[in-house]
């Protein structure tokens, strides 16, 4: 292990505060919704760590842990039932120790490539959440989030921070391209980096983390400087949530910024079957977005209010996105499943409130034809909704 893992440990740093703080927010939400489908919650922690860092502060077992408590004592659903596991290779006693209170949770001494399939064997029907937090890549590996896909789960979500830049500059140097922006990745601060050689093998490798060779055509056109570091590592991003589309209906690339202005570094990949899973997802970031200011404000950290070209989302930008999108429509469509198409294609720019405001705007200027029901309000007047819940259904259709 290098000092480097060790080092980890020792205080939380703003980049785990913010992927904690996105974590946390998100399965409140999450599990209080899942419980509703009667059946049980396999939640995996696949990269846990010490559970605790030096300074006292919580890491993701805790925080996790802490939430699943409150929410199946809150949970009107009959009977929640929710199992918890721990993989961690390197500390998996301190966590132990550190999980002494939650003496049903399950720590995993070994490695998440290893293990996890046997422990999501026999989990036919349930509902599987995946947390994957690695350090550098190689743990990586895709053909495991294919299988998760295929298996007969009842649903399966995962939430991934992959070190895209990190992948990037391995992909260089299997091939001997200089990697001009490591720059980048001083700034990241890497915790035990995956180091590459120009091997054949190291080449297969790669492959196997990306599932598929896409990204040796992302290293050329960078090598014959067609594009920079910047742009080779959203190419990759974007590709790698393409590829993860082949399996999962949606799938959201959130970008980490380490300054205002600049590019992003890190990504954070939310992907699930569930169209309503992803609409809580792109509203726990907007949501998060007031509290993570207070991290960025400390001049470490700058996230979303920019599109990852450092636009500025505004009124008018989200306005222009969804005329933009939705003129595609002539035949009808569920807002829901418009807005996660919206979210597909422009990612987690803004909130599902602000787009539901621009799809009124452009109903009330009758370029948009909406359907409601119910079509009337108990006192017999017209519903304005623009919403789906319990009861309450809208679609929608551009006006020919
Ligand atoms: C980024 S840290 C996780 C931090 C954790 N999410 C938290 O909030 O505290 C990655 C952890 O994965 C562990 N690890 C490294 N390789 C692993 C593997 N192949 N399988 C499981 N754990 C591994 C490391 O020891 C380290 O504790």
């Amino acid at each position: 292990m290098s000092k480097r893992n060790n080092d980890f440990f020792r205080k939380k740093k703003d980049w785990s505060k913010v992927k904690d703080e996105l974590l946390g927010c998100y399965l409140k939400p999450y599990i209080s919704k899942i419980l509703h489908t009667r059946k049980p919650l396999i939640y995996v922690d696949c990269f846990a760590g010490k559970g605790k860092f030096e300074d006292g502060s919580f890491g993701s077992p805790l925080i996790a842990l802490k939430i699943i408590e409150t929410e199946r004592m809150r949970s009107s659903a009959e009977n929640p039932k929710i199992v918890s596991f721990f993989i961690e290779l390197n500390h998996a006693d301190d966590l132990q120790k550190n999980l002494d209170s939650y003496p049903y949770a399950k720590v995993i001494h070994g490695k998440y490539e290893d293990r996890i399939e046997n422990i999501l064997k026999e989990k036919e029907g349930c509902n599987i959440f995946l947390y994957v937090d690695p350090y550098g890549i190689k743990a990586l590996q895709y053909a495991l989030f294919d299988r998760f896909a295929n298996g007969k789960f009842y649903s399966v979500e995962l939430l991934v921070n992959m070190n895209s830049f990190g992948f990037i500059r391995e992909g260089c140097r299997v091939f001997g391209v200089p990697f001009k922006e490591d720059i980048v990745l001083s700034e990241l601060i890497e915790y035990e980096p995956t180091y590459m050689d120009r091997s054949e093998k190291s080449k297969r490798e790669l492959d196997a983390i990306a599932g598929g060779e896409y990204w040796r055509r992302i290293i050329e056109a960078y090598k014959n400087e067609l594009i920079d570091g910047y742009e080779a590592e959203n190419q990759f991003a974007e590709q790698y949530c393409m590829r993860l589309r082949k399996s999962y209906n949606y799938v959201l690339n959130m970008p980490l910024r380490i300054k205002r202005g600049q590019r992003p570094k890190y990504r954070l990949i939310h992907a699930t079957n569930h169209r309503d899973g992803c609409l809580l997802m792109v509203d726990n970031i907007c949501n998060r977005w007031e509290s993570l200011r207070d991290i960025q404000s400390r001049g470490q950290l700058e996230l979303w209010g920019e599109t990852t070209n450092n636009q500025i989302v505004d009124d008018k930008f989200v306005q222009e996105k969804t005329k933009a999108f939705f003129s595609q429509y002539s035949v009808w469509i569920s807002l829901h499943d418009g807005l996660a198409d919206f979210f597909m294609h422009n990612g987690p720019i803004c909130s599902t409130k602000d787009v539901k405001k621009a799809l009124r705007k452009l109903e009330n200027d009758r370029r948009l034809e909406v359907i409601r029901e119910p079509v009337l309000t108990p006192t017999g007047k017209k519903t304005k909704f623009m919403e789906e819940d319990k009861g309450k259904r809208v679609k929608l259709r551009w006006r020919r």
